[in-house]
């Protein structure tokens, strides 16, 4: 196992109605900006709750978060949070409301004398402070509610980029399982897959004897297997949604990523896809990951032999076999969550694969995978697998 630092100060508040909490999460006199999507959580009812619940408050709000949060609409509510002093977010939604209040967290802090672009140029590492921030998460996928990373899109020039801080880690996250009712099939999906594929960014690597980290994202991988289609059938079932919820949260919280080496190239590889083509974010990882993975099969050979044994009880035929059989099972579990795994199912005229590599050269991803040997010539052997 290799050294790590793990600090997860996020309260997590876990539940059916523990929005009821949320008031005392809060420091009474704070300025308080709630900010939330395109409106799922008006017509759900949950923001006239949470006005209900902080009433008496000094509330301001901001809407219209897109999915991909762009930089142009973020940039709005920086404005807001400057000019109203505003000293507390409450990011009111799913992974891409998180990860927009990160940036606006970020950037009302950032040196007026700077574009915040420059927060997601040079990936966090110049943030020294930002608005605290807690959430109130509406759609289990990302990990953003318990995590330091966002992604953030810049319109003007089709850039899909992340940064980290440890400024913008949310200090609480309410999960309540219900609030995940709503959700079309197509999110539910899209947040069993996303999930699914973080931990296998940080299992599907090489060994190094970490046992607690492979058995908790085996239990993870085999809960979402589960639970994931269950979601599809029965939206109102509590417990198949809180399995989810959890799952999804513990899947990128840090927890089964510290001490294990880590890919995280197919994320690389599928934000390009979605700033060039407007894939969602799942999608492009259900498109990514079995090409990798095939192109990847010699360097990842002796984990995608535990997880054919351990997660697809595949026990008997060659190795070459039982790792086709892992890779095919998959996709087909992708496929079966209703996420097609072909670039050309999602009507894409075409894979565009020049422009793809240019914007990861662009973004210096030029060595990526847990052995930094994922070049351009790899990159695009592996788009044309995924078309
Ligand atoms: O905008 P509203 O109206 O709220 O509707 C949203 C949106 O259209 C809807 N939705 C959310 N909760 C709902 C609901 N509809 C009905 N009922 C509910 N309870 O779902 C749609 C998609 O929402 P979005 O937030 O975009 O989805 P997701 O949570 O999958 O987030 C995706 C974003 O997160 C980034 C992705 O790149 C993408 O930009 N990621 C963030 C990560 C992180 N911070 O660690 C890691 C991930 O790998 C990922 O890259
Ligand atoms: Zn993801």
């Amino acid at each position: 196992m290799n050294n790590f630092t793990l600090h997860t100060p996020t309260k997590i508040l876990f539940g059916k109605g523990q929005v009821a909490q949320l008031r005392a999460q809060l420091p009474h006199d704070a300025r308080i900006l709630i900010t939330y999507g395109g409106g799922s959580v008006v017509r759900s009812g949950l923001l006239a709750q949470i006005r209900s619940e902080l009433a008496g408050m000094t509330l301001f709000e901001f809407g219209g978060i897109e999915p991909n949060p762009t930089y142009e609409t973020l940039m709005g509510a920086v404005e807001l949070a400057r000019a109203e002093r505003v000293d507390f977010l409450l990011a009111v939604g799913g992974g891409s409301v998180l990860d927009g209040t990160k940036f606006i967290a970020a950037a009302a802090h950032y040196d007026p004398a700077r574009d915040p672009w420059h927060i997601l140029e040079t990936v966090g590492n110049e943030v020294r402070s930002a608005i605290p921030l807690g959430a109130v998460l509406t759609l289990p996928a990302t990990g953003s509610e318990m995590n330091m990373g966002a992604v953030v899109t810049r319109r003007s020039t089709g850039d899909k980029v992340h940064f980290f801080s440890p400024f913008v880690m949310p200090r609480f996250a309410v999960l309540d399982p219900v609030l995940t009712y709503t959700l079309p099939a197509r999110q539910v999906a899209n947040g069993v897959v996303d999930a699914f594929v973080h931990i296998l960014e940080q299992y599907l690597t090489y060994p190094v004897n970490a046992k607690v980290q492979d058995r908790f994202a085996e239990g993870l991988l085999l809960t979402l297997l589960e639970e994931g289609p269950k979601a599809l059938v029965e939206p109102e079932n509590y417990e198949v949604r809180a399995n989810i919820m959890w799952s999804a949260t513990l899947a990128l919280n840090g927890l089964i990523g510290a001490g294990v080496p880590q890919d995280w190239a197919t994320h690389m590889l599928g934000h390009e896809i979605t700033a060039l083509h407007g894939l969602d974010h799942a999608q492009t990882l259900a498109v990514v990951l079995p090409a990798l993975l095939q192109a990847k099969r010699q360097q990842k050979h002796a984990k995608l032999l535990q997880y054919a044994e351990r997660v697809w009880d595949l026990r008997s035929g060659s190795e070459a076999e039982r790792i086709d059989g892992a890779i095919a099972a998959t996709r087909d579990f992708f496929e079966r969550m209703g996420i097609k795994t072909r670039l050309r199912d999602y009507g894409v005229a075409d894979a565009g694969i020049d422009t793809l590599l240019g914007k990861l050269a662009e973004h210096g991803m030029t060595a990526i995978g847990e052995h930094g040997d994922i070049d351009l010539v790899q990159s695009q052997h592996i788009y044309e697998a995924a078309w």
